[in-house]
């Protein structure tokens, strides 16, 4: 059990709120939700849901009426039909990540992920006793991989390749091109499941998004990892979902019948008016994150040491800080004690973060300028003392 890692955002957060309750004025750009409440709609539903008596257990997989409202929505986005039997409905979207690392890690096996990438991954990884095996995902490459890369950590060992586009904490999205070429190549091993975490799926600006789902070749060995928290503003709603393939869903049930028993019933009807309900609040919420987006990195340009490319999904910008000539970790920690400004170290999400900063720009335009300004403030400072 002492091994088993943790999510840094959390920890800075509870920082970033100790030294609020000191009276310090802390931005804080370091927790990835969006800051937009739950459209009202979707609210009132779940309101209703516990004013008509809602009360009670429900089935373990979920309402059949949400599952048919998540393959309805798979079939909007994707094109692609899914049996609502093949639906899992789960309190958030880590818990798909969770059953799946438990069923495919075991000691000798290997999964491969990327990194830098979201830390859970790596972490249930170790927990389960496979190896972790890092896919790396490079700035000079926007964020993305090349698929002949991926398909070369594969070993006859590999048990799971876990994808993860738009990804946290850099943003990037992975191709269509380099999709096609990775599930090409993956027909050569068949023995291979894929987890494809796709909870920032709707979260795209300039670059079209393709699901794994649309590949029918590798349907029977692909586990979905999808939910309401990012694209509805939901994060303490505790509500997604896996699609699984017919060989594993009853498992991934069994596994919910021993952990959760179900989501919470009130929850699972307000998932059901955020899906079937008016678009417009994610659109509003969208173009609002793609304006602060680009606001955001050019001012983060502007500033001495720091460069940035520009994220194209998710809420997340991830500065290359090497220049600064402070590694991640020490710049996350001066920047949150004496910039009054919380980020997150690259190093958070795997080694392969060292030189970057993860901001999250789910915040006001105004506030993610301050922030800048703040940062650039502290920096000038620093040369200006010739701190190196
Ligand atoms: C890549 C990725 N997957 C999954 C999740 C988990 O989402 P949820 O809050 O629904 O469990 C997050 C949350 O930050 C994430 O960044």
């Amino acid at each position: 059990m002492h091994g088993l890692g943790t999510e840094a955002a959390f920890e800075v957060l509870a920082r970033a709120n100790a030294l609020r309750r000191e009276g310090r004025d802390i931005i804080n750009l370091c927790i990835g939700q969006p800051d937009f409440p739950t459209p009202e709609h979707i609210v009132e539903a779940g309101r209703k849901a516990l004013a008509l008596g809602h009360h009670g257990y429900t089935e373990a997989n979920g309402i059949l009426p949400l599952r048919e409202a998540v393959a309805a929505d798979l079939f909007r986005r994707h094109g692609v039909a899914v049996s609502p039997e093949r639906v899992l409905i789960v309190p958030g979207g880590k818990v798909t990540m969770f059953f799946a690392i438990l069923m495919f890690g075991e000691p000798g096996a290997e999964i491969i992920h990327p990194s830098p990438g979201f830390p859970v991954y790596e972490n249930v990884i170790r927990f389960s006793g496979a190896t972790p095996v890092p896919m790396p995902l490079k700035e000079s490459n926007d964020f993305s991989f090349r698929a002949e890369e991926v398909l070369a950590l594969i070993t006859p060992r590999t048990r799971l390749l876990i994808l993860n586009s738009p990804a946290n904490p850099t943003g990037g999205v992975v191709p269509q091109a380099e999709l096609d070429r990775l599930v090409a190549g993956l027909a050569r091993h068949p023995q291979v499941a894929i987890l494809s975490d796709e909870i920032y799926g709707e979260l795209v600006y300039d670059h079209a998004f393709t699901s794994l789902l649309r590949y029918p070749e590798i349907a029977d060995r692909l586990i979905l990892l999808d939910g309401w928290s990012k694209t509805y503003a939901m994060t303490g709603w505790r509500l997604g979902y896996g699609v699984w393939p017919d060989s594993l869903v009853r498992q991934a049930e069994r596994l919910a019948i021993n952990s959760h028993s179900c989501v919470n019933a009130a929850a699972q009807y307000a998932g059901i008016a955020a899906l079937t309900g008016p678009r417009e609040p994610v659109e509003r919420m969208v173009a609002a994150f793609a304006a602060r987006r680009d606001a955001f990195i050019p001012a983060l340009n502007a500033l001495p040491g720091i460069s940035c490319r520009l994220p194209r999904g998710a809420f997340y910008a991830f500065p290359n800080i090497t220049a600064t000539g402070l590694d991640a970790r020490a710049l996350q920690a001066r920047l949150l004690e004496e910039a009054g400004v919380a980020t997150l170290a690259g190093t958070s999400f795997g080694a392969m973060g060292e030189g970057y900063l993860r901001l999250s720009y789910a915040a006001g335009r105004e506030t993610l300028l301050a922030a800048a300004e703040r940062i650039g403030t502290w920096l000038a400072g620093r040369n200006a003392h010739g701190e190196t």
